[in-house]
């Protein structure tokens, strides 16, 4: 079982880059907006501001210029007035009225009524004599704006005979070009504000560009180079200009690191002949370079390690719960190559390129990853039916009954057959390549390749169990299965016991010449090693011993119990999920007092729903712990919480270190990887392994709580021992599996699996 290395990421390459685009537009757009925002602030203020004077100086010169206006009609206009000559008058208004931005002229008697005007003025205007009352009663002239449609501006000055007010005199004066200049104003102030936003905005693309985009661009290239070790990283790319202190200390770090790199390959190139521990990726790495030197490695598996799905509208991509995947797959981060494998994921074919190819890790690319494409039929013949309900059953013996169908067997010799040629036409320029074909889905894959390619050295690791001969004799194509896979000059089993299962079943099965001393079978010429190599996590350091963050999960779910036990699985039938829920059943039976101070969480994401036992396995586990539930829950506490959902391993690990003890109670499991990721997690070398005796892990991890799934009674005494055990035996018993998963891990097993295979013929 593994999961999710990582928390899952969203995207892959190509859709990666278009994001971080997207991001940084989105970035760009909003300092671009931030200072056209500002620059648009200060300049509609700055115009509001001038337009305001600009009205008031407009006015004020309006008003100066009607009453001087105004003053020199009063005298030429009185003595036509006085004297009652009314067509005199009339004609001299006229006159008057042609001037500059004048609109025309009216006298008002003392009545305010309308005693003459000049040609064309409007009843609107004319008709209100408000103005003109106004100045006639505070005998003062007065200026106001007309209330009509038009912009006018009414200015009234009382005439006089002696002192008495005989009436008035009102000037119309045009107003509307003040609107106009104020409009004039905000145009041409808007026309320089947006020239203004769009020179800004092109000055800080090219300023963040080329003052800040692209060296930082140009360091982080050159620092990845370094981190890669794919160059020194030349101190030219480290940037210049503002940026020279901090490309100075960056060039020494970057300098520090080659020098620690060059030490520690040297360290592991004179410890290269020594399968000794400790093993590291960079050992490996130096390994890899020193057996294989420019040799190529392809890895062939049916899980795929990388799979890419779309949540809403979005790409993600998560480590598919595989203990294969778990394996191989910092093995080929260490060494780099090819992986082909069954693009299974929902948004896999959005991903690749024009050959099927992506890079991998998605956040951190090392190797290659090939996706082949499975129509429904290949996968519902080969996948389900062939592998998972014939094989797997097959080789597992938890006492469910394989399924054998012709119609299955052919799509699985297609399939197979499929992925022959994927790999062939990868391998066409390739000399002597190094295949590695992973697991039961590929039986019949290594005497293909070796068919077309007597060159390649082909590995075949079994991840799953070898049943004895006469278990396995049941199986209708058992010699086209056997044969397939002797194409491989190495046949990898977790343990010695499955190593001879198999040399047993080949003697019984098909004829062959076996020599017992070098464990090898020659079958029609060609000779396949058969080795036992106990496959491991990577236990390196780094991941394992991060100081951890307590477990949001137990936080979301409001688990606080005293004692919390942890089991990780697929749901899957050989796990012993049902065995341990009746374990933990009868532990509650035989001591009451742990209700509500013992909590068991089953993180159980489902597994090949296709397959109906599996489906059945679903609906089983949830409904036993329901029953136990219903049995003894008390208040808000419940003894069981199952969790049937994929789980990223950032979400596991602090689940690992905060249990007290973990149960692996599988029927029949060719390794079991969760008991050695529970080990690796626990850097406080406290909490218990309770551990299967039908585990190959059990062989390795002795110090666990061994116990048969089969017996609740066992399993129920194991969880008390486990919970009751003493601080300095916890210690005691897991520095030893530490040690254990630590001296094997994952990097050993891929070295002793690589020098044995090169070292055959
Ligand atoms: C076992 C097999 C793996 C497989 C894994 C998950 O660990 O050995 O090859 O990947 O189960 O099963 P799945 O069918 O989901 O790949």
């Amino acid at each position: 079982m593994a999961r999710n290395r990582r928390t899952n990421q969203k995207i892959q390459p190509a859709s990666a880059y278009f994001c971080a685009q997207i991001q940084n537009m989105k970035q760009l757009v909003a300092l671009i907006g931030a200072v056209v925002l500002t620059v648009s602030l200060v300049v509609l203020g700055f115009t509001y501001r001038q337009a305001h004077e600009q009205r008031a100086s407009l006015l004020d010169d309006l008003q100066r210029r009607t009453a001087l206006l105004a003053d020199s009609f009063k005298e030429s206009v009185r003595p036509s007035y006085l004297s009652n000559a009314s067509a005199t008058m009339q004609s001299l208004l006229d006159k008057f009225a042609g001037r500059e931005r004048l609109l025309g002229l009216a006298v008002y008697d003392n009545k305010g009524g309308l005693f003459e005007t000049s040609a064309g003025l409007s009843q609107d205007l004319t008709q209100n004599a408000d103005v003109a009352e106004k100045a006639m009663d505070s005998d003062s002239a007065t200026g106001d704006f007309a209330s009509t449609d038009q912009a006018v501006y009414v200015y009234a000055t009382p005439l006089h005979e002696d002192e008495k007010i005989i009436g008035a005199l009102v000037v119309y004066q045009r107003a509307d070009y003040i609107g106009q200049s104020i409009n004039e104003t905000w145009k041409t102030s808007l026309l320089r504000l947006l020239i203004q936003a769009l020179l800004f905005s092109l000055a800080v693309v090219l300023i963040l560009r080329w003052i800040i985009y692209q060296p930082i661009m140009r360091m982080a290239e050159a620092i990845r180079q370094t981190r890669t070790g794919k160059s020194a990283g030349n101190s030219a790319m480290f940037g210049h200009g503002f940026f020279k202190p901090i490309a100075a200390e960056i060039n020494k770090m970057s300098h520090s690191l080659i020098l620690a790199r060059t030490a520690a390959s040297e360290e592991a190139r004179m410890r290269l002949e020594k399968l000794d521990s400790p093993w590291t990726a960079e050992r490996l790495k130096e390994f890899f370079k020193a057996y294989l030197r420019d040799r190529k490695i392809f890895v062939v598996s049916n899980r795929e390690p990388y799979a890419h799905k779309k949540v809403k509208n979005e790409i993600q991509w998560d480590v598919p719960a595989s203990g294969m995947v778990t394996a191989l797959e910092p093995v080929m981060e260490a060494c780099g190559g090819l992986w082909l494998a069954h693009g299974s994921g929902s948004a896999d074919k959005l991903t690749v390129d024009k050959d099927n190819k992506i890079q991998v890790p998605p956040d951190d690319p090392k190797y290659t990853l090939k996706r082949v494409w499975l129509t429904d039929k290949e996968v519902k013949g080969y996948y389900v039916g062939f592998a998972n309900e014939a094989l797997w059953p097959l080789c597992h013996l938890a006492h469910t009954r394989p399924i054998f169908r012709k119609e299955d067997w052919l799509e699985y010799r297609k399939v197979n057959g499929k992925f022959a040629q994927v790999l062939l036409a990868e391998l066409k320029d390739v000399q002597r390549p190094v295949v590695l074909v992973q697991d039961y889905h590929f039986a019949l894959l290594p005497a293909m390749i070796k068919h077309s390619r007597p060159d390649a050295e082909i590995g075949l690791f079994w991840h799953i169990p070898w049943p004895n001969a006469e278990s396995f004799s049941i199986c209708p194509w058992r010699k086209d299965i056997l044969e397939g896979m002797l194409g491989a000059d190495v046949i990898g089993f977790h343990t010695q016991q499955y190593c001879n299962n198999f040399f047993e079943t080949v003697g019984k099965e098909i004829e062959s010449l076996a020599d017992l001393e070098k464990f090898a079978i020659t079958h029609q010429g060609h000779t396949a090693h058969i080795k036992p190599f106990p496959i491991s996590v990577a236990f390196n350091g780094a991941e394992d011993n991060a100081p951890e963050a307590k477990s949001e999960l137990l936080e979301r779910l409001d688990i606080k119990p005293k004692y919390l036990g942890l089991g990780v699985d697929r749901l899957d039938y050989t796990k012993g999920i049902l065995e341990r829920l009746r374990g933990i059943e009868f532990f509650f039976d035989l001591h009451p007092a742990y209700r509500e101070q013992f909590t068991f969480l089953q993180i159980a994401p489902p597994s090949r729903e296709g397959v109906e036992k599996y489906r059945q396995f679903n609906a089983d586990v949830t409904a036993e712990a329901e029953r136990i539930n219903r049995k003894l829950e008390t208040g808000s506490w419940k003894p069981i919480v199952l969790l049937k959902e994929h789980h990223t391993h950032g979400e596991i690990y602090p689940l690992y270190r905060a249990a007290n003890v973990c149960l692996v109670t599988s029927l029949s499991d060719g390794m079991n990887l969760v008991a050695k990721e529970f080990v690796a997690a626990r850097d406080d070398e406290a909490g218990v392994l309770v551990l299967s005796q039908f585990t190959g892990a059990a062989r390795d991890l002795k110090e666990a709580l061994v116990v048969n799934p089969y017996s609740a009674e066992e399993t129920a005494e194991a969880i008390y021992r486990s919970l009751t055990m003493p601080e300095s035996e916890q210690h005691r018993r897991m520095k030893k599996m530490r040690d254990t998963v630590k001296n094997y891990n994952i990097y050993r097993w891929a070295a002793e699996f690589l020098k044995a295979l090169t070292s055959q013929g």
